[in-house]
């Protein structure tokens, strides 16, 4: 457990974000365990912090508990409280059932309800609280995500010593979807509050500009906008990655190695895994997946004896109904097609319903021959990024969603579409069976995107752009 302190402090650079780092977990024993967040914002941010130091303020992960904050890998964490309404209108609420499936082109609908949103604006303004009170005079911060939408405008009256940036790392939608929340002009006017606006792709950027000017009535021109107060926000694209360095390190450790063979063996030495690795999320297109690899399984275009599909989920937001939908209904799904194709004892799909160490991450990337990476939306996902830089081999593929931020930069996957069943069964295949050669070419294409803008390049570019 790490050390904790109540010493007040004063940083230079600070995250943040709704969730910390690590989570507060209570153990088997009934002590308290930190564990990694799950997602793709701390699996990017992690090592920028390690780099740079400051202060990562965010939640830790559990209900009604106030600890101190403390060192952590060489930064300081300050942890933010939430109480159990809190979580339950703010985050699972306004952030996850109302913003979430809102900015994913609506694959659930989005909630809204007045309350949520009033706990919403009590949240943000506590993060804006707990900002102001660690920054250093003229101090850089850097807001992440969703759930803090508000915190740039309430941080600037707070502290307009600052220079404030705001990472958005979902889509932003367009107009027609955005116009739709009661509460879009406080939004917009939240986020003008930063002097950097930085979104996954340039038409999240233009849909963001198009919308303040239409909803606050700012003046623009290309990436720059006239605030209302005269400041300059700029709102540009900072496509994110991964420290690929990082995961090809760990890919190549002996210990990795072995737990990889360890694992290929326990899968039954299959000649081709296939792989999927998510959040259990309703956005990553996972129902559309199985079930386009239990028809490859039952039409025999796959054969369960010598084929595996590994599907790994981390369990995310278990409280949210469209979420606990998703588990029954993977659960149900998996189970049907196992118990109609492969034998017992050797299930043509293995699923798992956990988190995963890094390094078993690392393991599973490297003997996956084929990377399945299938979001209905997402506005990058790492996911993909990790098997390029984790996977030794060129005789292998990685089929992806053109619904994914990441499609935009890895022009060399086998792109699908997943709402077409068939399309998607056949770019599978296809990329079970094009020649070696043409595997090869793509491989090698994509892991050099994915080792030319590594993390600190994102993070440096922004910064700067932001002035810090
Ligand atoms: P999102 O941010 O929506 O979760 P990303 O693909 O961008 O999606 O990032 C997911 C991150 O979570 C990746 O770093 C991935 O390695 C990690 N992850 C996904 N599934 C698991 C799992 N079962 N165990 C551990 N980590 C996981
Ligand atoms: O951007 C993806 C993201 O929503 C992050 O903001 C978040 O930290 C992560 O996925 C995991 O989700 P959660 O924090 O709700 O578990």
């Amino acid at each position: 457990m790490p050390e904790q302190s109540s010493t007040p402090i004063r940083a230079d650079f600070l995250v943040v974000a709704n969730r910390l780092p690590v989570d507060r977990k209570t153990g088997p024993d009934g002590e308290p365990v930190w564990r990694t967040s799950p997602g793709g914002l701390v699996t990017a941010l992690e090592p920028v912090m390690k780099r740079k130091g400051g202060a990562w303020i965010g939640w830790h992960g559990a209900p009604d508990e106030t600890i101190d904050g403390f060192e952590h890998e060489g930064y300081r964490i300050v942890p933010v409280p939430l109480s159990t309404q809190d979580v339950e209108e703010f985050y699972e609420g306004f952030s996850n059932a109302t913003l979430w499936p809102l900015y994913h082109d609506v694959v659930a609908p989005p909630k809204f309800h007045r309350e949520w949103w009033d706990t919403y604006r009590d949240v943000n303004r506590r993060f804006a609280q707990a900002a102001a009170e660690v920054a250093a005079d003229g101090a850089t911060v850097w807001v992440q995500d969703y759930q803090l939408h508000l915190v740039p405008a309430m941080l600037r009256e707070l502290r307009p010593d600052l220079r404030i940036g705001f990472f958005l790392h979902i889509p932003f939608p367009p107009q027609e979807l955005f116009q739709q929340l009661p509460w879009r002009r406080q939004l917009i006017e939240g986020l003008l509050g930063a002097d950097l606006i930085g979104f996954q792709l340039p038409g999240g950027a233009a849909n963001f500009i198009r919308l303040a000017k239409r909803l606050s009535g700012v003046k623009a021109s290309r990436d720059t906008i006239i605030a209302a107060d005269g400041r300059t926000v700029l709102a540009r694209a900072y496509p994110i990655s991964i420290d690929a360095d990082g995961f090809k390190a760990l890919a190549d450790d002996p210990e990795v190695k072995a737990e990889a063979a360890k694992l290929r063996e326990d899968l039954g030495n299959p000649k081709t895994i296939f792989l999927g690795v998510d959040r259990l999320d309703y956005t990553k297109g996972l129902r559309q997946r199985i079930r386009a690899f239990g028809e490859l399984f039952r039409d025999g275009q796959l054969d369960p004896n010598e084929t595996v599909f590994l599907q790994v989920a981390t369990p995310s937001r278990e409280r949210v109904e469209e979420y606990r939908k998703l588990r029954d209904d993977i659960d149900l799904l998996v189970g049907r097609i196992n118990s109609q194709v492969g034998e017992i004892g050797n299930p043509a799909i293995v699923y798992r319903h956990e988190s995963y160490p890094r390094t078993s991450m690392a393991a599973m990337y490297s003997i996956a021959d084929v990377m399945v990476v299938t979001p209905l939306r997402d506005g990058m996902n790492l996911v993909a990024k990790e098997y390029v830089a984790c996977h030794e081999s060129d005789d292998a593929a990685l089929v992806l969603s053109e619904f994914a931020g990441a499609a935009k930069e890895l022009k060399q996957a086998y792109h699908c579409n997943p709402h077409d069943l068939n399309g998607m069964k056949e770019t599978i295949l296809r990329a079970t069976t094009d020649s070696r050669a043409a595997r090869s070419r793509r491989m090698r294409a994509l892991r050099h995107q994915v080792f030319a803008h590594q993390i600190d390049d994102w993070a440096n570019d922004f910064l700067r752009d932001l002035g810090a």
